[in-house]
């Protein structure tokens, strides 16, 4: 059954570029509830984990050094159809080939360095709001 939550992080080029506040204005101008969120900093251990399921791409590493450069912002977001819809409002991986008016397309510096993660699906969904949330920290 289709869950109406998914799970993001306005990565760290997205807070180092001072972007984080324009992203979530849009996001929640989109109809998304935020039910969890926080300001943090992933270490190697926790970057590997989340991604695990890319340990074999060519970018993994670089991915992983990324994504341990700075801070990020994790939340878990609520809306009807949330996964499928945030992916619209997040655009494609690469911003060069995403659509106008998307936050990628507004804010990522470039296919590696991407401004914003959204799940690709329910499953993931659960799986990475837990990876960052105890129950007593969603809402
Ligand atoms: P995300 O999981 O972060 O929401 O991104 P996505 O689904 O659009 O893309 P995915 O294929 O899951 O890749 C995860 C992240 O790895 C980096 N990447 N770099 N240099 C490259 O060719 C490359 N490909 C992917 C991006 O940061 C991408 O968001
Ligand atoms: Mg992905």
């Amino acid at each position: 059954m289709a869950t109406n939550r998914t799970f993001t992080m306005l990565k760290p080029d997205a807070i180092e570029g001072g972007n984080a506040g324009k992203i979530l204005d849009l996001i929640i101008s989109k109809g998304f509830k935020i039910k969890a969120m926080k300001f943090t900093h992933l270490s190697e251990a926790q970057a590997k984990e989340f991604y695990i399921e890319h340990a074999e791409r060519p970018f993994y590493g670089e991915l992983v050094e990324y994504m341990t450069s700075g801070p990020i912002i994790a939340a878990i977001l609520e809306k009807d159809n949330a996964v499928a819809d945030f992916r619209a409002l997040i655009g494609a991986t690469d911003p060069a080939e995403a659509a106008d008016g998307t936050i990628r397309k507004l804010y990522a510096e470039s296919k590696g360095r991407n401004a914003v993660h959204g799940s690709d699906a329910d499953a993931s969904a659960e799986r990475e709001g837990a990876f960052h949330f105890a129950p007593n920290e969603i809402f």
